[in-house]
Order: C-alpha cells, then sequence, then structure tokens
C-alpha cells in the first residue's frame, strides 16, 4: 500500500516546500487545513505541523486537537508547530529580546537522537520567527540549540515526537534535508518508493478502474500540464481519449503545426482545430486586457464545446490541474476548489465529470513524469506560455496583421535563445507587441513603424520574478535580426522590469 505523509498547514508561506522536500524524498505527502486531519488514514505513516504567521499566544491563534495524533503517529513539529506542541503541554513561548530571523548555526546536544543523524554539528539552520520556547515540560528532551535560541530542537521521551524551531525545509538550512530525511525514513519508515515509474503505475491502474470503457476528451494546449495528463491517459485508455487542440490564432510561430505533428508522433487522437478566424472576429475593437481575456476563454468553450458535441458518448472530461492548484484554494479556512482558468465552466456546461490525473503533483514531478513517459524535452521543457496567449502581448486591439508580426518577431527571440543555449537558463521568455509606432531610418528612407519589448525572466514559480541578464552581444544579434527581417519593425527595447512591482506579462 502507498505510504503517506499528512502536513497539517497553519499557514506558513513554507508549507508547500515541506510538501516538495518529502516529496524529493520519494515519500507521497499530502498538505491538509490543520483542522481537516483525513479521516481515512490506515495509509499515514507520519505527520508534520507546519509554521504559521500566528503567534501560539496570539487569541486567535490556530488550535488543534492532537489526540488522535500524538502518540498514535511519529510527529514532527516545525517553527509554530514546535512552540504549539511545547505550549500545549505545559512549556512557555515567548518572543524573544533577540529575534531570530534568518541564518543560526545550530548544535546538537545528542547524538545518539536519530533526528539528527548526519547533521554536521554547527551547520547553518534558517530561522523566521519572532517568539521562542522558554521553557519545556518533563519529558522534553532538548536536542539542539544556536546561540539565541536554547530550544531549538527537543524530543519528546516516550512518544515519537520532534519539534524544531528552524525551518529544515527552506533552501538556506544546509542539513534539512537530511533532517526531514531522517524522520521520513528513520522515524516514520518510508520506503522512499514515490518515483515517477511508480506514480504512473499506480494512476494508470487507477484511471483503468475508475474510466472503465468510457469515453474521455481533454484539451490540449501545447503546454506540459495537458501534454503529460493526455500521454497517461492515453496509456490508460487508448483510444477512449479523444484530445483536441484549438488553434485560436494567438500561438506562436508555427506552434499549431509544429504541436500538432509531436502529439500525433506520441500516438494521440487529436483533433486539431483551425478556429482563427473565430477569435479574430470577437476580438475585434477588444481593448481592455481583462476583457481580451474573457473574450479568448468563451471563445474556447465554444469551440470545445462544438467539436466534442460532435464526439459520441463522451462521459469524461480530463484537464491537467496540478497541485499548487488544488492547495492554492484549500485556504484553512475551508476547501474551495479553483476551476481551472482555460476551461471553466465547461464540466456543467457539456454534463461531464472531471479526471485530473495529475492533481496531485507539483510542477518539477509533472515534468519528472513526462520524462519517464517518454515525452520529448522539446515538449518538456518548454517555458510556461498564458492561456490567452499572445492576446495579451498585444497591447491593444488583436488583428491577424499584428499576430504576424509579434509571431516573426518572437519566433526570432526564441530561436535566438535556442541557438545560443539560453532557452533552458530563462524561466520564461516572450515578445509583446507595443501599441506605438515609432521613427526609423532604413537604407534612404524614413520608417514609421511597429516597437517590439523583449521580455525574459527567472523565476521558480511565477510569483516573484527578476529579468534575465541577457549578454548585449546576443540581445543586439536578435534585435538586428528582427528589425531586417520583420516587416513592420523599426525598433526593439528590452525589459528590465522585475516582479513585484511589474508582472512578467505586460497586459
Ligand atoms: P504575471 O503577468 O501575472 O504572470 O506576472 C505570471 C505567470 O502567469 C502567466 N499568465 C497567465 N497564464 N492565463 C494563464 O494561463 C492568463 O490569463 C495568464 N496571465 C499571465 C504568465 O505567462 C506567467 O507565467
Amino acid at each position: 500500500m502507498q505510504q503517506r505523509i499528512i502536513i497539517l498547514d497553519f499557514g506558513s508561506q513554507y508549507t508547500q516546500l515541506i510538501a516538495r522536500r518529502i516529496r524529493e524524498l520519494n515519500t507521497y505527502c499530502e498538505i491538509h487545513p490543520y483542522n481537516k486531519f483525513p479521516k481515512d488514514r490506515q495509509d499515514v505513516i507520519g505527520v508534520i505541523l507546519s509554521g504559521s504567521p500566528y503567534s501560539v499566544n496570539d487569541p486567535e491563534a490556530l488550535q488543534i486537537d492532537l489526540s488522535e495524533i500524538r502518540g498514535t503517529y511519529p510527529l514532527l513539529g516545525i517553527c509554530y508547530g514546535a512552540q504549539y506542541l511545547a505550549k500545549t503541554s505545559g512549556g512557555s513561548v515567548a518572543s524573544s529580546n533577540t529575534r531570530e530571523y534568518g541564518r543560526a548555526q545550530l548544535v546538537w546536544h545528542d547524538d545518539a537522537d536519530p533526528l539528527m543523524h548526519g547533521v554536521r554539528d554547527n551547520s547553518t539552520v534558517w530561522m523566521s520567527h519572532g517568539d521562542s520556547i522558554t521553557s519545556t515540560p518533563a519529558g522534553f528532551a532538548n536536542v539542539g540549540s544556536t546561540a539565541d535560541v536554547k530550544n531549538a530542537a527537543y524530543r519528546i521521551e516516550g512518544e515519537l515526537t520532534w519539534g524544531v524551531q528552524f525551518h529544515p525545509e527552506v533552501f538556506h538550512s544546509e542539513d534539512g534535508l537530511v533532517v526531514l530525511g531522517n524522520f521520513v525514513k528513520e522515524i516514520c519508515g518510508s520506503h522512499g518508493d514515490w518515483t515517477p515509474a511508480s506514480f504512473i503505475e499506480s494512476t494508470v491502474a487507477q484511471l483503468r478502474g475508475q474510466l472503465g470503457d468510457d469515453k474521455v476528451v481533454l484539451a490540449l494546449s501545447g503546454g506540459v500540464d495537458s501534454t503529460v495528463a493526455a500521454v497517461l491517459l492515453n496509456r490508460a485508455i487508448g483510444s477512449n481519449l479523444t484530445c483536441i487542440f484549438v488553434d485560436n490564432g494567438l500561438l506562436r510561430y508555427h506552434e499549431f503545426e509544429d504541436v500538432l505533428a509531436s502529439y500525433a508522433d506520441m500516438g494521440l487522437n487529436v483533433i486539431g482545430v483551425d478556429a482563427k478566424d473565430h477569435f479574430y472576429s470577437q476580438l475585434a475593437g477588444v481593448t481592455d486586457p481583462e476583457q481580451k481575456r474573457k473574450v479568448i476563454g468563451r471563445g474556447f468553450i465554444d469551440i470545445f464545446d462544438r467539436e466534442a458535441q460532435k464526439l459520441t458518448d463522451i462521459k469524461w472530461l480530463a484537464q491537467g490541474t496540478i497541485y499548487p492548484d488544488v492547495i492554492e484554494s484549500l485556504s484553512i479556512t475551508g476547501m474551495v476548489i479553483k476551476s481551472h482558468h482555460n476551461v471553466g465552466g465547461l464540466p456543467e456546461k457539456m454534463n461531464l465529470k472531471l479526471v485530473e490525473p495529475l492533481r496531485l503533483l507539483f510542477k518539477d514531478e509533472v515534468r519528472r513524469v513526462g520524462r519517464e513517459l517518454g515525452i520529448s524535452q522539446n515538449l518538456i521543457g518548454r517555458h510556461p506560455f498564458p492561456g490567452p496567449g499572445l492576446g495579451v502581448r498585444i497591447l491593444g486591439e488583436v488583428t491577424a496583421e499584428k499576430v504576424r508580426i509579434l509571431q516573426e518577431a518572437d519566433h526570432y527571440f526564441i530561436k535566438g535563445l535556442r541557438d545560443n543555449g539560453l532557452y533552458d537558463q530563462v524561466w520564461q521568455a516572450g515578445t509583446i507587441l507595443l501599441p506605438i509606432r515609432s521613427v526609423g531610418v532604413m537604407g534612404d528612407e524614413r520608417t514609421y513603424e511597429n516597437v517590439v519589448a523583449l521580455r525574459a525572466v527567472n523565476s521558480t514559480d511565477g510569483m516573484t520574478a527578476t529579468w534575465s541578464h541577457l549578454p548585449y552581444e546576443f540581445l543586439g544579434n536578435v534585435s538586428n535580426e528582427i528589425i531586417n527581417k520583420v516587416r513592420g519593425v523599426n525598433r526593439v527595447v528590452y525589459d528590465i522590469s522585475s516582479k513585484p512591482p511589474s508582472t512578467i506579462e505586460w497586459e
């Protein structure tokens, strides 16, 4: 049976990171709101209490009843979790005189403690809390301290419970992964067998059971998530899966043809729909960015619905929803699942049941599963691309001619990044067509033409981003190429804004 670690979320900014680190240890884990310990728990091998923005001394601090957990499952409290365990056992927590934020050196006191096997003495750990545990009740063995925090790590005697004031999940905690590995593997007894191959095997079996001989439809976007979802479903149910790939006229240069060809090579049953004209006519005269998004989203639903109606006996709609989409909406006060941005509203409209084979995976795991499924690096390593496509990169009204200009300019930029080995060094890159013209000179003639902006950013999740320091020479060459080859462009600029305060997309 699959083993599972439960992370109870008290709202820390690092909760997702704990989950990702544990998955890196090839152990399956799930995040649940702090007060929703799952009822179905025969596969649970351990529990982690996360950090929190609250102080345990706040009147509104989040409280839970640990009686079903403590002593029954191995338990690790991190930061707030550790303080909560100490305080509710009769210890005390106070806001420290010397608030310890950032790096600190951890000294271990008990070499035999299983949580610290292989952790170097004086290794750097990351602290991020204004409170410290000032006294611990009987039965708490102090196993580690830093210069300012005496009870930086403790063990509760007679149970498999530990608390750490520092954050083992963050990168700056040097031996943090060793600490988590000790907890998950040595203390909880994880077999470490959650791998892409095991995920594929169990998911394919589960999809076969769930779907039987039913027919399924899936919207492909050319992106990583929908592609991996499709290949996985194809492995499970073969030709009972039909994919629809819509050309909304806002894809990249030659993208529709190229991606369609790769899908065919992978053996997917794909219907390619050329709906460019439909989208351009719906977008005529629309200049407001949010309005454009709505028009594009609605256009997609209309076309997808029209095509899906032509298929017979469809019972399921498959989507490439991934874990961050699911947990983002699992607020710690309730549980509301966000509908997927591109196809929201479809399941109800079409009266279909939803199947989401990737809803347990983080993005990097989706990529690993994709590689294991044999999907080419060209598809797996693609930069993120917004659902509304070039629609939000053409500022102002979208027309077929503007799409042509932007596709060509973007093509030279992206090709340049690939040819120069820079593509994988940036997180996302794209080109924006500005709604202004500027004066130039070509040969003896004055020109009055379009300006395009190049954008390349480094990021981990798109929430924050810094502009990429691409080499000047590279930028110069791309600029020359675009201005020489793309009819209608006589000026190229490079966007040097970070997010925040800017965003990645211009609209
Ligand atoms: P921003 O512009 O908000 O973008 O900094 C963050 C990330 O989200 C992508 N993005 C979108 N993706 N539909 C999408 O599917 C959208 O409407 C949309 N807007 C932005 C953007 O490309 C970046 O990766």
